[in-house]
């Protein structure tokens, strides 16, 4: 039996939900509403649809500060996902990349200014301020910004008030959010550039494992995934028998950089075939596919009919959580915005609609209150509101 098989019954118990009734305040505990039973095995392998907060509920926030973490649990996030890169002293930190002028006000300190370098990661020459430069009392110095100012304007009022968290923090406020809130947040972990961080010293998994290790979310059953885009380190923790859940990354172009780096010429293409996914599932539990390796886009900007992925990766038993759900216009397929302001909302729940009824077991999205009354239009079979 493949690792994935083995997952079902631990999303069932971790997870969910909150189906909330669309009248009921956000935070407001519910009861869960049953789903039809998979129809033939490995249709389905966990029992609930997730609803993952990307980089927390970064449509509202900072992204990856404490802040944006507690309102996207707050919203009825079943996870939420930090992606972690390491401090100069072996801190695991939440930012979505290591160089981070984009994420915080590092650029407006003169006491970092000479720390500003050029650095090959993953192959891609970057300018800026890189974590593995910084003590964590250094970060913690810093402050975060938001990283889209000109879509999510509303969230710059929230500039310089939050620090960049340490995986612990994010760990400590999970267990504060599930005893008040009264139902198991997860922690969906992302390491950040594991490749790279190897070569200079300061692998990611370790301490990955002992941060877990300590708060305890560190079995099979416990509320947490482990993600990556690179595929050697997913590897690496299956063979030292790491049973937390792990779930392989696919974007929707290129190659994982640990086979760039071994000169390996297998893409994400070929993972996401149906004899890539049968290899996977040695390994892990799910993979997370760049949403349009699901539902690609047709020229007209509609949505086409769905690829094979979810049904080709169901059949080895591996759960597809894809990425990235938004509201804005500016991230939705064309035929389903609303006016031409980039930045206005427009038809997202059409959107994740078509995404529930193509199988997915749960979605990464910057708006998890959208994502959580998605799921219950999707579970009580209520149409999206017409346009
Ligand atoms: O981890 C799922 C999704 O977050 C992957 O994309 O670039 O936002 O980390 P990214
Ligand atoms: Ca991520």
């Amino acid at each position: 039996m493949s690792r994935a098989r083995r997952l079902r019954a631990t999303v069932a118990a971790v997870a969910v939900a909150v189906p909330l009734s669309l009248a009921v305040p956000a935070a407001a505990p519910a009861t869960a509403a049953p789903r039809p039973p998979a129809a033939e095995p490995g249709e389905a392998l966990a029992d609930d649809l997730l609803v993952v907060g990307h980089r927390g509920a970064s449509g509202y926030r900072p992204e990856h500060t404490l802040a944006s973490y507690e309102l996207a649990a707050r919203m009825g996030a079943d996870y939420i996902e930090p992606d972690v890169v390491s401090t100069k002293d072996g801190v695991l930190v939440a930012r979505h990349e290591n160089e981070i002028s984009g994420t915080t006000d590092v650029a407006e300190r003169p006491e970092f200014a000479a720390r500003r370098t050029t650095k090959v990661i993953d192959g891609t020459p970057l300018t800026g301020w890189f974590t593995e430069d910084f003590t964590l009392a250094e970060l913690r110095t810093l402050r975060a910004v938001e990283r889209l100012p000109e879509v999510r304007e509303e969230n710059t009022l929230y500039d310089g008030l939050y620090q960049v968290p340490t995986l612990d923090e994010v760990l400590e406020l999970r267990a504060e959010l599930t005893k008040e809130l009264r139902r198991e947040i997860g922690v969906y972990v992302e390491t950040k550039h594991p490749t790279y961080f190897d070569s200079i010293g300061l692998s990611l998994e370790e301490p990955l494992l002992t941060d877990l290790r300590e708060a305890r979310v560190h079995k099979h059953h416990s509320p947490v995934f482990i993600q990556s885009f690179e595929t050697t380190n997913l590897r690496e923790l299956e063979e030292m028998g790491v049973r937390i859940p792990l779930v392989q990354l696919l974007s929707g172009s290129g190659q994982p950089y640990d086979l760039t780096a071994a000169g390996d010429p297998r893409t994400y293409a070929d993972l996401a075939s149906a004899a890539g996914l049968e290899e996977i599932a040695e390994y892990a539990e799910g993979v997370g596919p760049d949403k349009n390796m699901v539902i690609p886009r047709n020229a007209d900007g509609t949505l086409s009919t769905p690829t094979a992925l979810v049904d080709d990766a169901h059949r080895v038993g591996l759960l597809v959580h894809p990425y990235t759900f938004r509201n804005e216009n500016v991230f939705l397929p064309p035929a389903l915005r609303e006016g031409t302001a980039p930045e206005d909302y427009g038809q997202a729940l059409v959107e994740h609609l078509a995404f529930w009824e193509a199988g997915i077991d749960g979605m990464f999205t910057d708006n998890p209150d959208t994502g959580v009354v998605s799921r219950e239009l999707f579970e009580t079979g209520v149409a999206a509101p017409a346009a």
